[in-house]
């Protein structure tokens, strides 16, 4: 088949599933060269493309299901990994086509997903500090990570999830902080994406900076008419590394099971700050409380700790933390960041000395 082909039937097969993303003909060309290809793992690649703030889609990431013989099956591994949870245990998840939010027991969820009967997604079944951390190694994915030197509040906040979903599947619009990866061990999703304040002011929401009371609006003319806006597949053995500024639109083609990470890495954090301080981080806004208010002030002190350890540390010290590429974060930011949002971000005395450290490094 020719990539034309390929993008059409792919296309063909979400329209099925939600129909503000039928294309017509004429765009085939253009979505198909927005669409974004995986290439072999480096830790260094991993590091740019944060710094750079684009998604990447990476083969062969040291991240394996250990300890258990015969986890090579999806089926193995669902069972091994139904075993960790606590028998209570709940999860939120979204049941059948209409996507019911229900809360249902894991071990209950995982039946469904093993017996193939209905359409269930769940994108938030956390597992850090679980023992379903004993059957899964995520190190490559989350040793760079500043939030693990905080408090518990902010080491609250590097979350690992568990992601189960079945065909048919489809999460709306919607963004996560902070950067992410996700970890494909068995299945097949297609992931729309495209920078989150970019698409607000297109007329694309966000079912998480927006109120969203159906369905968050999408229309593929808008879509396709913002610079930002890529595509990608993500199948079995596959890591996609998403930045934070992305608001994502998700399809599950094949039953799917993987692991999610949320990080802060050097790389990306000067961008991420930024957005957090001027446009706040999408956990204060849910965050009734708050509880997380200081988080911020605290994440901009750990990155600027982190990075002076680091600048004045070893080799491989710098290595663990992607130090240098902390100055390519910061000259992505320099370039696409306004005046208006400079000026008024670099107020913050922290990320303001952050950001000449950056600039330094
Ligand atoms: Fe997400």
């Amino acid at each position: 088949m020719t990539e034309l082909e390929t993008t059409s039937e792919i296309w063909k097969t979400i329209a099925g599933m939600d129909s503000t993303v039928r294309a017509p003909k004429v765009m085939l060309p253009e979505i198909a060269r927005r669409r974004i290809y995986s290439q072999p793992y480096s830790r260094d690649k991993m590091f740019i493309e944060m710094a750079k703030r684009r998604p990447a889609i990476f083969r062969d990431v040291p991240v394996f299901a250990k300890g258990k013989k015969g986890m090579e099956s999806k089926d193995a591994l669902i069972r091994t990994l139904s075993t960790k949870f606590p028998k209570g245990e709940l999860s939120n998840v979204q049941v059948g086509p209409t996507r019911i939010p229900r809360r249902l027991p894991v071990t209950e969820i995982m039946r469904r997903w093993e017996g193939q009967r209905a359409i269930v997604g769940v994108t938030d079944l956390h597992i850090r500090g679980t023992k379903v951390e004993d059957v899964i190694d995520t190190k490559a994915l989350s040793d760079f990570n500043v939030l693990i030197r905080g408090t518990y509040n902010l080491s609250t906040q590097e979350m690992m999830t568990l992601v189960i979903a079945s065909p048919g599947n489809v999460t709306d619009s919607h963004s996560d902080d902070p950067d992410g990866t996700n970890h494909c061990f068995f299945g097949k999703k297609v992931w729309l994406v495209w920078e989150t304040f970019e698409g607000i002011e297109a007329g694309l929401e966000d079912v998480e900076r927006q109120d969203v009371y159906d369905a968050a609006k999408f229309n593929m003319t808008k879509y396709m008419s913002l610079p930002s806006a890529r595509w990608f597949v993500v199948s079995t053995g596959d890591t996609l590394s998403l930045p934070s500024n992305m608001t994502h639109k998700v399809f599950t083609l094949d039953y799917y099971i993987g692991v999610g990470s949320f990080h802060v890495g050097l790389p990306g954090s000067i961008d991420n700050l930024s957005r957090w301080i001027y446009h706040g981080p999408l956990w204060s806004l849910a965050d009734r409380k708050g509880e997380n208010v200081e988080l911020v002030d605290e994440i901009a002190r750990i990155c600027l700790r982190t990075a002076r350890r680091a600048r004045d540390g070893s080799p491989g010290m710098q290595e663990r933390w992607g130090y240098s590429y902390l100055r390519d974060g910061y000259k992505h930011w320099a370039r696409n960041t306004s005046t208006t949002i400079k000026k008024q971000v670099l107020k913050h005395l922290d990320f303001r000395e952050f950001v000449e450290l950056a600039s330094n490094a």
